[in-house]
């Protein structure tokens, strides 16, 4: 039995952060999480003029924005960190132009750019692509529109809400993304003098205004992490109480880990989840939000893989998040893909291996399964979990895990 406390989201807060470029003077965002893509994404801020200064005890990051910021974003930081393709939206409509490197990130799949691109381009901007870099240009101030997304995308809503916000006239986002992710950065933008409507439906108006001004922002608590919480509290039957966490924001996958056997319940500002038994095989079929998140799909293949019964997991948004799949396979589990399904038959034990983490989530999964495989599992590149999960390290062993960090010749 044992407690933990969950920060602020990374899939919120780098995208706080790049919305601050929108108003000169000093935004402070507080709940910021300890990880690397937040030191990733200071650095940007701070190569666009930007002063960052961290306080990692308070969790809080102040930024301080120029009156103009420069618009380029380099290679050898953006491919660390794929949300900075999110400084395109708010440089464009700030400085009129925005070079940003053709992101990286996770190695989970093509991850395009095109819905961003048709977007910006709906409201005005010319965006050309040239020597590795996405150039975005506007000649006069961005126009309102009305913008259809083939797909209600994260990443492009958010671009696209930071562009919109400074452009004269309405404009309508349509298919817009729900996560509460994309709720937080609305009410960040609202804080700041923007004016949108039906926040957290699939239907976004913006009505441009001329000038924002700086905040003091709470970022929202991170679901993913209080999920993958509550996955490792069900696949070692142990109990363990999430705080600073949103159950709304998990319905889905909380109620799958009922349906596993466990009994999940409001305590405090989070949750408590607790399962006395092996628990039983679920499926999951990712969507986006409110679906079942891609993010916890591999914790999940974890849980099935030591579950009685067997299930299949549909993956809908990354096609290559299945190639983590490989490495449980290394611990023992029985899983079996076929395009985007994967067919997992529970076993009683996996054994431990060494194995690698391809990307954060898949390392987070491995962690998991690691934990209950019989020996040891040596977990490689876990730089991918820190990139996502404040000490995670430090909190499994004050829940009683027997595990460590070890230096690794490279
Ligand atoms: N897509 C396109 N064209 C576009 C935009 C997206 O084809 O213009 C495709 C992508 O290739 C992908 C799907 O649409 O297949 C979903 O992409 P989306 O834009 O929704 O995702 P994202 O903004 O790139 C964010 C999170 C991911 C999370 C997804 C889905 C951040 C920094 N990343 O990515 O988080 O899985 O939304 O919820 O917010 C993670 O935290 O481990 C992670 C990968």
């Amino acid at each position: 039995m044992g407690e933990v406390r969950v920060t602020g989201a990374k899939n919120s807060v780098l995208k706080l952060m790049a919305a601050s470029l929108l108003a000169e003077g000093t935004t402070t965002l507080r709940e910021v999480p300890d990880i690397l893509d937040v030191e990733y994404m200071s650095e940007l801020l701070r190569r666009l003029g930007c002063e960052v200064i961290r306080d990692t005890d308070a969790g809080s990051v102040a930024i301080t924005v120029p009156g103009v910021p420069s618009h380029k974003a380099d290679y050898d930081l953006v491919r660390k960190l794929r949300a900075s393709i999110n400084v395109l939206g708010p440089l464009l409509a700030r400085c009129g132009q925005a070079d940003v490197a053709l992101p990286g990130g996770d190695n989970i799949g093509s991850r395009g750019l095109d819905m961003h691109v048709a977007g910006l381009e709906k409201l005005g901007a010319t965006v050309r692509s040239e020597h590795g870099f996405l150039i975005a240009t506007r000649s006069e101030r961005l126009r309102g529109a009305m913008v259809w997304l083939d797909f209600p995308s994260v990443g492009a809503t958010e671009n696209l809400l930071m562009a919109a916000v400074l452009a004269q006239g309405t404009t309508v986002i349509d298919n817009a993304a729900r996560e509460p992710e994309i709720v937080d950065i609305c009410a960040m933008l609202t804080s700041m003098g923007a004016r949108i409507s039906g926040v957290g439906t699939s239907t976004l108006e913006i009505e441009g205004v001329d000038l924002l001004s700086p905040t003091d922002h709470t970022t929202v608590p991170d679901r993913l992490v209080a999920g993958t919480w509550a996955v490792a509290a069900v696949m070692t039957q142990g109990d363990v109480t999430v705080g600073n966490a949103r159950m709304e924001h998990l319905e889905i996958a909380l109620d799958k880990l009922t349906l596993a056997g466990a009994i999940v319940e409001a305590a405090g500002d989070g949750f408590r989840v607790r399962c006395e038994d092996r628990p039983r095989s679920v499926d999951v079929v990712t969507l986006p939000y409110p679906g079942f998140p891609t993010d916890l799909q591999p914790q999940f293949i974890a849980l099935n893989s030591i579950a009685h019964g067997a299930a299949m997991v549909t993956e809908n948004l990354f096609e290559a998040r299945f190639r983590f799949v490989n490495e449980m396979v290394r611990l023992g589990a029985d899983v079996r893909t076929d395009g985007h399904h994967a067919m997992v038959r529970g076993k009683a034990t996996l054994s431990g291996a060494p194995v690698e983490a391809a990307d954060i989530r898949a390392g987070a999964g491995l962690v998991l399964a690691g934990l209950v495989a019989e020996g040891v599992t040596t977990v490689y590149e876990p730089h991918h979990v820190d990139r996502g999960y404040e000490g995670f390290v430090e909190d499994l062993v004050r829940l009683g895990a027997d595990v460590s960090r070890i230096a690794v010749a490279p």
